[in-house]
């Protein structure tokens, strides 16, 4: 039914939302279109398990699983959506599960949730209730689900906390035979089947059943998993599946900007885009939901084509396949890989490619809901279809209401600018003409990231060449290339120029001849990273001849166009299932069933975090009267503050307020951690962009942040601008309190002295965003009497924000209550920074004397909070020609940011550990800190003690360069032994050292693996593996004296239950699980009849944050402390009753007027150091560890992949092996992303580019190593912390430079093989550019250099 006109139509219009959530009906009366699925969920709704980690798709952390009823198949489809994109107007007639509608902890867990929990893949928490619905969505939606399913299905996911193992073992379980078995055949009783039960991949071949018969207990145990039952999944809504009215009802939802119509037939959609020129035709939302939410566009007209039938079918015509432009890029391949098994090999190549690169197109959720015609019209320059697209020139069908059908080609007419096409305002696309390949045309697309799966493309290139019949003569090749230009770019010319030559290898010099001139890049270029792209346009061709050499040469000519040697550069890099192994000692039999310590027992809060019950800051439900806070920021990195004025947004219905430094005296406007040096609100000038100048507190979070837009600054801009070290060091920027040195012996007589070698160099280490995945968050509640406040916030440091508010607010410490009930991950990202949120919601909030509510928008939290601190470290060594260290002098320069911060105590980390675990006996260590314009770097899990240690294997690996030897040779000369005292005179006493490292040397073979890398290398010349050692030893304490101290109270109730507190906050690392163990075995009473609630600065007062790896030690002692007091009151009753049970004796002690709480205490014995003097120990103890990593690298593209990494600890004995073994794989991942892939990426002006999960890499899940061993020492008790445990959070980083020592071993293979100088430099990270370019050969010799300081970059290093 056509009808006349749009408006005409909108007449007859439905305006309501109707979806079902969880199964229940839910009617919208007034859907406003801004409003994403996400945030009706969590405010309309009040189902607040589903979570924002970014809000533009790129976390998974709000996965949801929408149904809906394809009445054509008769089908229910399920899929996996990031609720942050999908509008909820989008909703319309489908069904929404969350986490809450799958299963409770109050009624009965899924197994999807259950499986997580046991296998301790829940960390923090934060990530789990979208990773739970991404398998969740799998299992509704796969019979017989295979391992590549499970690697799809988490591609959109991510988590910072558990390393992705743990997730992976528990829920390859739903692919092992046993449950297959059972789930094909309908039973629910649970049998283990072939598998050994123990979470581990190599079923009986584990190690673990290998080395100690005495070992039964195992990190999980299968046995007690819920069986999973498809039949008693919820059903679909019956009202959804049997009426078809919700799908035909045109639609039209009004809200205050923008109005969104859903037509059902094209006509209405033609009409409706001719009266509305400006329309955004939205399908996925996956662009728009961006455009909108972070640069906010508004589009006053939305249309959703999704039930327009001629835009969602896929049909064949006599040349290939016809796609609908509204076609989702899921479907698309589901449909593709039917006409795949169908049809000759041959005709399919294009299917195929195109398949194959939708593999790396984005996560699965995104391709769940994104259409094809989105990614066309969207004409990113970067799309990763539009350059095999435009390879095959594919016809796009488009029509209008005025004009009708026509069609154009996908050539390099199509692209008319950035982001702009041919395609006329009133005109839609309509649909894609995919051609089928012919017999002799091959295809080939790469797409080079900085991640392989979920990462927009650096560069992505499509190759389609055909071929005179049977021969290799080329009759036909277009090429083209996205990444090289602002569109999509054909290279016409070397297209043209490669006509008629036959496939060889004059043809690819021919080609790169032509690319050079055809793609300069001016090396100025926006996306910078200028000699790489170059090189991939060369190398990925590359690439494409080896491959279709191969092909050709295998389907008909029987003639070698490459040799064995060079095929390796054909290949691209593919996950696989991976395997691993967790090794730890088993409590004894002797100890008693109650006594939690030394067990793998999950997580204190698993259960409620899969059921996305657990709370986080933001899930605390709204208080009466409560107000949002925005920010306004500093724009300019260095300027004068001419004016700031608020009277517009001050102006905007529902703004209450505006606050900024006029509102505090000079000294209340003055914070810092330590020293108080920088402003809460930036008064006369900013020093850093993202800095804080004002906040708008609103009716709401929208209203808040649109005014705060509003807020208009007026700058004088000043020079210099100062961003990366190298900057700070020619402007003599440093904070005044460094250089400190730590002076041992004499290092210049080790240099003069002529038995030595002698040589210089220098290592440079980027900074890394901590990335958890809960930004910052606090809420305050005023009390209304005394001043007092209550602030809940996400904070390592509650004592620190109570003194803070204290002293901005001029109000005694002891009205000021700071609780945090757990953090969505910290790595110490909220140690100190956290002020800077909490600071001005509870200023707010006692001036408005409302409740005031504030978490970062990600982008905010990623400009405002600071990171890790980059790293220089400048180094002079002396050493014998045996490679033994003689001496040493390092300057070691960090990049403190706009503040001092936690600078200072992060470079005297740095100087403790610059010589890691080797001993040298003459040697100085200067710390600088560089004053920068950037934000404000801070603490981050290592605290500078990575750094410091890289800086000593870059020097073990100059020294085995420069005498020719191996660096494990010169490592294991210089390690420390029992009772050498380090260059600050701790004397090293139970040092494992040398057993870690034997172990790990046994452990992962590494004599033989290094025999057989050395003969793949020599088979394969565009392939190259590395393998290395690197050895560990973490301080552990504060070095500041004073915070070796923590507190703890422990009350006990009548009915016998225990409410422990303690100083410590948890984050995700587990620290309340290992403290109930500790109370559990002090006290003697099962786990289950303690609790702990939160931190609270009422309980627990004068707390030292949690970081420094310190929280279990600390305040586990204390914990211990308060325990025996209790034990001690209630022995008599003990020894009175002695068969009676803990609840007769609390009851007794009661009732005999004894009381039940105690505090507990401790301070560190025997610890302090002298900067001056060079005296003291401090640190209490260390951590020791190893670990060998092997990487193969792709000498091409720069790629990588962890082949394997074994790493062996001395963990004393452990607390619980489960939660050390997570913070071991946890922080070896994160270290992996800290030295191959995350890169802060800043403009010279001091702009941050990285401000979201789209720009800035951690890894995913197909990163981690293939396999991954963990094994924990045995027979090494602690006597220096509780129960003879040690110190995990922090060690473990480090042994993640073995992948980049390995990268830099494969990397010295192949310029062996290229003939180039063996001796380069490579900055960590090691990302593919780092390792594509280093990989010198005959492609990067042919890109011209430009002259250094002739043009300005367009990034620079921090
Ligand atoms: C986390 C994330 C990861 C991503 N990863 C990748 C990636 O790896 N590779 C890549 O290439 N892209 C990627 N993208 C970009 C994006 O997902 C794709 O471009 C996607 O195909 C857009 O489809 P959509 O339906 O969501 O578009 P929408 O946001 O709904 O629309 C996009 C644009 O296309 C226009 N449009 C849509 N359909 C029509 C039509 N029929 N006629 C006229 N105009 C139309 C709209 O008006 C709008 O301007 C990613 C995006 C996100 C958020
Ligand atoms: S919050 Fe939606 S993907 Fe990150
Ligand atoms: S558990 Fe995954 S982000 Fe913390």
């Amino acid at each position: 039914m056509g009808l006349l006109n749009a408006d005409q139509r909108a007449g007859e219009a439905s305006t309501e939302l109707i979806f079902f959530v969880n199964g229940k009906k839910v009617v919208e009366p007034h859907p406003d279109p801004e409003w994403t699925l996400l945030w009706y969920l969590r405010r309309k709704l009040r189902l607040t398990g589903t979570k924002l980690g970014c809000a533009e798709g790129g976390c998974g952390a709000c996965t949801v699983m929408v149904s809906k009823y394809n009445r054509k198949e008769k089908r229910i489809i399920h899929l996996a959506v990031n609720a942050c994109l999908a509008p909820v107007c989008a909703m319309h007639g489908l069904a929404v599960t969350t986490i809450e509608g799958i299963g409770t902890t109050k009624t009965k867990l899924h197994p999807v949730q259950e499986r997580l929990a046991k296998a301790h893949g829940s960390q923090c928490g934060f990530c789990t209730p979208g990773i739970v619905m991404s398998m969740y969505s799998l299992l509704r939606t796969t019979q017989n689900i295979k391992y590549s399913d499970l690697e799809v299905a988490f591609q959109g996911n991510l988590c910072r906390c558990t390393g992705y193992r743990a997730i992976i073992e528990g829920y390859k379980t739903f692919i092992e035979d046993w449950e297959v078995k059972r789930v094909a055949n309908g039973t629910s009783s649970h049998s283990n089947g072939t598998s050994n039960g123990n979470g581990c991949a190599m079923g009986k071949d584990c190690c673990k059943n290998k080395i100690d018969d005495s070992e039964t207990e195992f990190i999980f145990d299968k046995s007690s998993f819920l069986p999973y039952d498809p039949s008693q999944e919820p059903i679909f809504p019956p009202e959804l599946k049997l009426y078809p009215v919700l799908d035909e009802q045109y639609l039209v939802y009004e809200g205050s900007k923008t109005t969104w119509y859903r037509p059902t037939e094209l006509s209405t959609l033609l009409k409706l885009k001719e009266k509305y020129n400006d329309a955004k035709i939205v399908v996925g939302n996956s662009e728009v939901g961006v455009e909108v939410k972070f640069k906010h566009c508004v589009y006053p007209v939305i249309i959703m084509p999704n039930f327009v039938p001629e835009m969602n079918t896929i049909k064949e015509n006599e040349t290939g396949l016809v796609v609908g432009a509204s076609v989702t890029l899921m479907e698309m391949e589901n449909v593709f890989k039917s006409y795949i098994d169908l049809l000759p090999t041959y005709k399919t190549r294009t299917l195929k490619t195109i398949i194959s690169m939708l593999n790396w197109f984005a996560g699965k959720q995104i391709r769940n809901v994104a259409a094809i015609g989105g990614n066309i019209m969207t004409g990113s320059p970067i799309s990763d279809l539009n350059p095999i697209l435009m390879s095959l020139k594919v016809k796009l069908n488009l029509m209008s209401e005025k004009d009708g059908p026509r069609s154009v080609f996908m050539d390099e007419t199509f692209f008319t600018g950035y982001r702009r096409n041919v395609v006329k305002p009133n005109e839609i696309l309509l649909s894609i003409e995919v051609p089928y390949s012919t017999r002799y045309q091959y295809l080939r697309a790469y797409k080079q990231a900085k991640r392989r799966e979920d990462d927009i493309s650096i560069v992505t290139a499509a190759i389609n060449v055909e071929f005179e019949n049977h021969t290799n003569i080329i009759k036909y090749i277009n090429i083209a290339y996205g990444g090289m230009a602002p569109v999509t770019k054909v290279a016409v010319n070397t297209s043209k120029a490669l006509k008629g030559l036959k496939w060889d290898e004059r043809m690819v010099e021919k080609t790169y001849e032509c690319l050079l001139e055809e793609f300069p890049l001016p090396p100025s270029v926006p996306g910078g990273n200028v000699l790489f792209r170059r090189t991939l346009t060369m190398s990925l061709f590359f690439k494409a001849y080896l491959a279709i050499a191969k092909d050709v040469c295998k389907d008909y000519l029987n003639e070698d166009l490459i040799i064995p040697y060079h095929s390796s550069g054909a290949e691209q890099f593919h996950g696989g299932m991976p395997k691993s192994s967790q090794y730890f000692e088993l409590v004894g039999d002797r100890q008693v069933k109650s006594d939690a310590v030394g067990r793998p027992i999950t997580h204190f809060s698993a259960m409620k975090q899969v059921t996305g019950e657990a709370i986080y800051c933001d899930d605390i439900p709204t208080a009466e009267g409560e107000l949002y806070l925005a920010f306004v920021l500093s724009s300019k990195a260095h300027a004068r503050i001419v004016s700031i004025n608020a009277d517009e947004a001050l102006k905007q219905p529902g703004v209450v307020a505006f606050f900024s430094g006029k509102d505090l005296t000079k000294d209340q406007n003055s914070i810092g951690p330590i020293f108080h040096d920088e402003e809460l609100f930036a008064t006369e000038k900013v020093i850093s962009q993202g800095q804080t100048i004002g906040v708008i507190v609103a009716e709401d979070q929208q209203t808040a942040q649109d005014a705060a837009r509003k807020v208009k600054i007026e700058y004088e801009e000043l020079q210099p601008i100062i961003v990366t070290i190298e900057d700070a060091i020619k402007h003599n920027s440093f904070y005044k309190q460094y250089p400190k040195s730590i002076k041992r012996g004499d290092p210049d007589k080790a240099f003069e002295d002529p038995n030595n070698i002698v040589i210089e160099g220098q290592c440079r280490m980027g900074g890394q965003e901590h990335f958890y995945l809960e930004t910052h968050a606090a809420f305050a509640i005023p009390k209304k009497e005394d001043d007092e406040l209550e602030i809940i916030c996400s904070s390592q440091h509650p004592s620190e924000i109570t003194k803070l508010v204290s002293h901005i607010l001029h109000v005694p410490m002891n009205r000021i209550v700071t609780k945090v009930k757990r953090m969505g991950g910290g790595f110490g990202g909220k140690e100190s920074r956290g002020m800077l949120i909490s600071l001005p919601v509870a200023l707010a909030a006692h001036k408005l004397q409302r409740p005031v509510r504030c978490m970062l928008d990600r982008d905010e939290d990623m400009q405002m909070t600071g990171t890790r601190h980059p790293f220089l470290i400048k180094y002079k060594v002396a050493f014998t020609k045996e490679g033994k260290i003689m001496g040493a002098r390092v300057n070691i320069y960090n990049n403190g940011g706009y503040s001092i911060d936690l600078s200072g105590p992060v470079v005297e980390r740095a100087m403790f550990h610059f010589e890691n675990a080797y001993y040298i006996p003459h040697c100085e260590v200067i710390g600088h800190i560089c004053k920068t314009n950037l934000p404000s770097n801070t603490a981050f899990r290592g605290f500078g003690g990575p750094q410091g240690m890289f800086g000593a294997e870059n020097m073990a690996w100059d020294i085995a360069s420069k005498l020719g030897k191996t660096a494990e040779e010169i490592s294991r000369i210089n390690l420390y032994r029992e009772n050498l005292t380090t260059h600050y005179g701790q004397s090293l006493v139970h040092c494992t050292l040398q057993r870690c490292w034997d172990e790990c040397v046994e452990k992962s073979n590494l004599a033989q693996r290094r025999i057989d890398i050395e003969n793949f290398n020599k088979q394969h010349r565009w392939r190259k593996r590395g393998i290395y050692i690197v050895p560990t030893k973490f301080g552990i304490a504060f070095t500041e004296k004073l915070l070796n101290q923590a507190g703890a109270l422990l009350i006990i109730y009548t009915d016998g239950s225990v409410l422990l507190s303690h100083g410590g906050t948890e984050m995700g690392q587990g620290l309340h699980t290992k403290m109930l163990q500790v109370a559990s075995r002090a006290l003697g009473v099962d786990i289950s009849k303690i609790h702990i609630s939160e931190t609270a600065t009422d309980k627990v007062p004068n707390t030292s944050a949690t970081a420094a790896s310190a929280g279990s030690d600390l305040n586990g002692m204390a914990v211990l402390e308060a325990c025996e007091t209790l034990n001690k009151r209630l022995q008599p009753f003990k020894d009175k009753n002695p068969d009676g049970k803990w609840e007769d004796w609390v009851l007794q002690a009661y009732l005999n007027r004894v009381s039940l709480s105690a505090t507990g205490f401790h301070a560190t014995p025997d610890i302090g150091y002298d900067f001056k003097n060079n005296i003291g120990k401090p640190f209490n103890y260390f951590t020791f560890g190893a670990a060998c990593t092997e990487v193969e690298i792709d000498c091409l593209s720069g790629d990588h992949q962890i082949l394997r990494s074994d790493i062996v600890m001395d963990l004393g004995e452990s607390i619980n092996p489960a939660i050390d073994i997570g913070q071991i794989e946890g922080g070896f991942v994160q270290g992996y992303g800290l030295f191959t892939m995350e890169e802060l990426i800043y403009s010279p002006t001091g702009t941050l580019y990285s401000r979201g999960p789209g720009a800035y890499k951690i890894p995913g899940f197909g990163d981690i190593p293939l396999e991954f061993n963990v094994s924990l020492l045995k027979g090494a008790p602690n006597p220096r912390a509780v129960y003879s445990s040690k110190a995990v959070g922090e060690p473990p980083l480090f042994l993640a430079s073995s992948a980049f020592f390995a990268i830099k071993e494969a990397i010295k293979a192949a310029r062996v093989d290229a003939g180039v100088p063996l001796d380069f430099y490579l900055e960590s990270p090691a990302t593919s550019a780092r390792i594509r370019m280093a990989c010198e050969d005959h492609i990067t010799k042919r890109i011209p250099r430009p002259e250094p300081g002739s043009f300005v970059p367009w990034n620079v290093v921090p």
